[in-house]
C-alpha cells in the first residue's frame, strides 16, 4: 500500500503498526535494580572540563615523557573513541527491541558515560602535545617518532571493526551482545582503578577515579541483564558467546595486556616501541602497570568473566596466553567481533 494513501476516513481506528517500531509507547519496567544504577549514574555525573587542570603543568615533563604519556591515551583512545558510537548503536537498539523503559535510560547512561571518557582522552592528549590529533603532530624526539608510527597501526587496525560491529548489532540479540559488553567493562573497570591509585598527576588520578566508577556501573547494567536474560539463552547464542569471549579477549589486551600477533596486524618494532614508550611514562609517576602486573590484572578480569559465564552453563574460551583452559576457539577475526571498551 502506498504509505501517501489516506485511509482514516475509511476505518475508526488504524491498522497495527509494523514491528519492530523504533519508538516504544511504553515505559513498562520489571527489572528494579536497574532502576538504582541509573540513579547512581544521574547523582555521580561528571565533566571533564571541570578537572582540575589548572594543577597539570606540562613543561615539568620532558617532551619524551610528554609523547610516551600522550601515546599511552591515545592507545586508549582506539578503545574509547569507538564506544560513543557503539553503545549508541546499542542505545537505539533497546528501543526497536522495545527494552524497559529503565534499560533503555540505563544504555542512555552508558553513551553519555563513554563520550565523557572521549572527551577526556582528547584533553589529556591536547595538552601534552600542545596538538589536537596524535596522527597529524609533529612529533619532537626519536621515541616520539617511532610511538606515533605505532599509534597509525594501531588506528589503522580499530579501523577495520566498525563495520563488523554494524553488521552484528542486528543480528545479534542484546543478550548475546552482553557478553561483549561485558568483557570490555571488567578490562576497562580493572585498568583504570589501577591508574587512578598509582598516577601521580592530580588531574589524571581524579579523571582515572571518575571513569572507574562509571566503568563499575556500566558492568553493574550489564550483570543484571545477564541475570535476566541467561537462563533462558539459547544454545546458538552461547556458542557465539563462547567465540566472542575470545574475540574480545585478543581486541583488548591491546590497551590491557599487549597485542597478540595472530589477530593485530602489527610491524615487528611495534612490542619494543611501546615498551620504551612505557619507561619513560612510569619515571614521570605515570603508572602504567608493568608487563607481570599487566599478564596478573587481565587473567583475573577473565577469571571473573569465566565465573560468571559458568553459572549460565556457557563455555569458556581457552585463553593460553593467561594460562585460563577453556574450549579451543581458533578462526577469530575482526570482522566479525563485537567487543567493545
Ligand atoms: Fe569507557
Ligand atoms: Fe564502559
Amino acid at each position: 500500500m502506498a504509505s501517501k494513501e489516506k485511509i482514516a476516513h475509511t476505518m475508526e481506528f488504524p491498522p497495527p503498526t509494523p514491528q519492530p517500531n523504533v519508538y516504544p509507547l511504553s515505559w513498562e519496567n520489571k527489572t528494579n535494580k536497574l532502576q538504582e544504577v541509573w540513579e547512581a549514574s544521574q547523582r555521580e555525573y561528571w565533566d571533564p572540563e571541570k578537572l582540575p587542570w589548572d594543577t597539570f603543568n606540562v613543561e615539568k615533563y620532558t617532551w619524551e615523557q610528554r609523547e610516551s604519556i600522550a601515546y599511552w591515551w591515545t592507545i586508549l583512545s582506539v578503545f574509547d573513541a569507538s564506544a560513543p558510537p557503539v553503545f549508541a548503536a546499542a542505545f537505539i537498539k533497546t528501543y526497536e527491541v522495545h527494552e524497559e523503559d529503565v534499560v533503555r535510560r540505563c544504555f542512555f547512561s552508558v553513551t553519555r558515560d563513554e563520550q565523557n571518557h572521549e572527551q577526556m582522552c582528547g584533553m589529556a592528549i591536547t595538552k601534552l602535545l600542545e596538538h589536537p590529533d596524535p596522527l597529524t603532530y609533529v612529533p619532537k624526539t626519536d621515541i616520539g617518532l617511532r610511538l606515533q608510527k605505532n599509534a597509525k597501526w594501531l588506528y589503522y587496525n580499530g579501523g577495520r571493526y566498525w563495520d563488523g560491529f554494524k553488521t552484528a548489532v542486528p543480528k545479534y540479540s542484546l543478550a548475546v551482545l552482553f557478553s561483549s559488553f561485558l568483557m570490555g567493562e571488567m578490562a576497562a573497570a580493572t585498568i583504570f582503578h589501577q591508574m587512578a591509585a598509582s598516577c601521580n598527576e592530580l588531574v589524571f588520578k581524579e579523571g582515572f577515579a571518575k571513569i572507574g566508577k562509571d566503568e563499575g556501573r556500566h558492568m553493574a547494567i550489564v550483570l543484571t541483564l545477564m541475570e535476566r536474560d541467561y537462563p533462558a539463552l539459547a544454545q546458538e547464542d552461547k556458542e557465539v558467546i563462547t567465540k566472542q569471549i575470545r574475540a574480545g579477549y585478543l581486541f583488548l589486551s591491546a590497551v590491557l595486556f599487549e597485542p597478540p600477533e595472530e589477530f593485530w596486524d602489527l610491524p615487528s618494532d611495534f612490542i619494543a616501541n611501546q615498551r620504551e614508550g612505557e619507561k619513560f611514562a612510569r619515571e614521570a609517576g605515570f603508572a602504567i602497570p608493568e608487563y607481570e602486573t599487566k599478564k596478573e590484572n587481565w587473567k583475573k578480569a577473565m577469571l571473573n568473566l569465566k565465573g560468571v559465564l559458568a553459572k549460565y552453563n556457557t563455555d569458556f574460551p581457552a585463553i593460553p596466553e593467561v594460562g585460563i583452559t577453556g574450549k579451543e576457539i581458533s578462526d577469530v577475526d575482526l570482522d566479525d567481533i563485537i567487543p567493545v571498551f
